[in-house]
């Protein structure tokens, strides 16, 4: 074992285990490239001001959970805690929006980082599958996105995934709604750090998990009985959109979000089977973002879906992916001279797009059948002197346990016959 470890919050993705995890992002991609959304990538760090700013100076990821260095230039730097300010900061920078087709759709899919607390399911390097649709205030694409969630969690297999549904209202209703919030919240008992946090983001502390203050929010006043007659419109629509689609949902009026910039939509995916870490996935519209990142007028919706949890509740689930085999031949080489010419018979299969792996180090028959077993391969591709001496190799089905002798010539025809 080597002295280092793996820094605190974090862990190694093994194969085979990594295939799982390379089968979640992939899932969850594919019904959003088939929805039209386009594949970015933005640096793993940014201005720390993009997330202050973005995020919100108050909430926990941004005042807490950071990563922040100094670059040699002096530059102040942040580990991404999240995709969508880099995004639309990249959509911005880049003029897409500026193309005349609105909304620019994108998706994402990579490492965040946040100094938080670990535990089973939440860590300080995480991956997220995240999409964002960019300069459009529809509901039918807060519908759209909802469905595709839907659909790359069904897509998996997983049936014990919920969705929570709330609207945050706007600049017009919310800021009413907070005023009244923030008279209810200062008349209770709560400690200094809450008390605080009431005069600067009250709606957090409809989020607090401790007893103590939850015990006190009933009859809390609720935003559902504040958002102003366009965005109840809106919220209606989105939901109509959704039973229209078969879509299941739970109205959730207490559901706040970790982070400042959203606007009317927002919505979590929950799973059951994960404990306190529940949330597989959320995102929201986020109608003022733009502006905050000295940007234009562009309203926008987005997610992002956390992959290490995903992958966890198809644990919890006991959903076993069907990940086809990486390697469909396994070649057993007996002897130098065999070293040599199924080295060269793996090339050639491998140029044919059959996926090839080999016995390495001249190790014997008996550890290498082990090899070959474990790797999923349908055949095995065995050769020793003797075969060489006829000019042939063998040919075993690791499944009947079925050999026969193939001319060396014709191996790789007869492999890609057998294989269809
Ligand atoms: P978020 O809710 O902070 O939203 O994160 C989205 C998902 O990332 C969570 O539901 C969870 O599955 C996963 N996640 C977050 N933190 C951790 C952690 N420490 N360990 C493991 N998984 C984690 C956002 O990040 C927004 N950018 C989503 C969005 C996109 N809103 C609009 N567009």
């Amino acid at each position: 074992m080597s002295t280092f470890k793996a820094p605190k919050g974090t862990y190694d993705l093994l194969p085979p285990d990594s295939g799982r995890f390379l089968a979640v992002r992939e899932a969850i991609a594919a019904p959003l490239r088939d929805a039209g959304y386009g594949y970015i990538e933005t640096p793993g760090f940014e201005d720390v001001r993009l997330f202050a700013r973005g995020v919100g100076e108050s909430t926990d990821i941004v005042s807490k959970e950071m990563y922040v260095f100094t670059t040699k230039g002096g530059d102040e730097l942040a580990l991404r805690p999240e995709g969508t300010a880099a995004v639309l900061r990249a959509v911005l920078e880049s003029n897409l929006h500026k193309t005349g087709n609105l909304p620019v759709k994108v998706w994402y899919s990579g490492s965040q980082y946040r100094y938080e607390r670990p535990q089973k399911g939440r860590y300080r390097h995480f991956s997220q599958v995240g999409a964002e649709a960019i300069g459009a205030e529809d509901p039918l694409l807060d519908a759209e996105l909802i469905i595709l969630a839907d659909q790359a969690y069904r897509s998996l297999g997983l049936t014990r995934h919920r969705i929570l549904l709330n609207s945050l209202g706007d600049a017009t209703c919310r800021p009413v709604y907070r005023a009244a919030l923030q008279d209810f919240l200062r008349a209770l008992d709560l400690d200094e750090e809450t008390r605080r946090r009431v005069e600067i983001n009250p709606l957090r502390v409809l989020d607090d998990k401790r007893p103590e203050v939850r015990d006190q929010l009933t009859g809390a006043p609720l935003l559902a009985d504040y958002l102003c007659d366009a965005c109840k419109a809106y919220h209606e629509e989105v939901r109509a959109l959704l039973d229209g689609a078969g879509v299941r949902y739970e109205d959730d009026p207490k559901l706040v979000r970790g982070l400042d910039y959203y606007t009317r939509t927002t919505f979590e995916f929950v799973h059951d089977g994960l404990g306190s870490q529940s949330a597989v996935g959320g995102g929201g519209r986020y109608d003022g973002l733009s502006e905050m990142l000295g940007g234009p007028e562009l309203p926008s919706v987005g997610w992002a879906l956390g992959v290490d949890r995903t992958v966890l509740a198809l644990e919890a689930e006991g959903v076993v992916l069907d990940l086809p085999p990486v390697t469909s031949v396994y070649a057993i080489p007996l002897g130098e001279a065999a070293r040599r010419a199924l080295f060269e018979k793996v090339t050639e299969l491998r140029r044919a797009g059959i996926a090839t792996d080999l016995s390495f180090g001249g190790r014997g028959l008996k550890g290498a059948m082990k090899s070959a077993n474990r790797s999923g391969a349908r055949l095995a591709l065995i050769a020793g002197e003797r075969d060489l001496v006829d000019g042939s190799v063998q040919l075993k089905d690791l499944e009947s346990g079925e050999q026969h002798a193939v001319p060396l010539a014709q191996a790789v025809a007869e492999i890609q016959r057998l294989l269809g």
